[in-house]
């Protein structure tokens, strides 16, 4: 079931986002961004994936990096607030093989699609009162849409330094111990780890451990 309060939370976190942080995008400029882009497709074979389904998918700009090292399949991306949204539409929706849907994707309908890698670079990144619950609930959304693998960004809780919780309240910081042995239940094993950004970005990936029916 989903929770149209933990939406609401994510809409509050970055309601001044942009004033606070002086970016919009939730990294801390391009250079940044294109980090993570790089981390999270360090185990896709871009060339061979047919899909990608990006959770969160901000202002659009995974896209263009897919693009650029060589993906060619299908991109939808899924993002809760509208600027973002409509942004990503102005900068990229020219590109065919590209939907960007304004929606809550623990909300959204996807019919029976699926798609080769499921990605989510920050869309866990807002505490929610409970944390464990509400990842689960994500997290196996996304992996019920997954065909070959995850990607998934989040902050390390071990890692981040204190003073950021004074700027941001409400960001959530995970124990990567919970996440791998919450993916693990799933199915879905945590294959690999790395730090990254500062040293606090955690870069996840998983895949399944039954090959999953089409
Ligand atoms: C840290 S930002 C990163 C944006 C983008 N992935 C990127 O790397 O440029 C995370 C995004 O996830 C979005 N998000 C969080 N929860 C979501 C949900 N349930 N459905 C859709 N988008 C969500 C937020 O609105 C935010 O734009």
């Amino acid at each position: 079931m989903s929770d149209a309060s933990a939406a609401d939370r994510v809409r509050a976190f970055y309601a001044d986002y942009h004033a606070r942080m002086g970016n919009t995008s939730g990294w801390p400029d391009m250079h940044d961004a294109r980090l993570t882009y790089a981390a999270a497709c360090r185990e896709i074979d871009l060339i061979a994936a047919g899909s990608v389904l990006d959770v969160g998918s901000g202002e659009g700009h995974l896209l263009p990096f897919l693009r650029a090292s060589g993906f060619r399949g299908a991109y939808v991306g899924v993002e809760l607030l509208e600027a973002p949204h409509r942004s990503a539409v102005r900068r990229y929706g020219r590109d065919r093989n590209a939907t960007f849907m304004h929606a809550d994707f623990d909300a959204l309908d996807l019919g029976d699609s699926r798609f080769d890698w499921v990605v989510s670079l920050g869309s866990l990144a807002v505490r929610q009162p409970d944390q464990a619950a509400s990842d689960r609930r994500a997290l196996k959304r996304m992996v019920d849409r997954a065909r070959v693998g995850l990607a998934l960004y989040v902050n390390d809780r071990r890692r981040v330094p204190p003073a950021w919780f004074d700027d941001m309240p409400r960001l959530a910081a995970h124990d990567l111990d919970a996440l791998g042995e919450l993916l693990a239940e799933l199915g879905w094993p945590m294959v690999n780890l790395r730090w990254y950004a500062g040293d606090h970005g955690a870069m996840v990936h998983a895949h399944p451990l039954e090959p999953t029916n089409d």
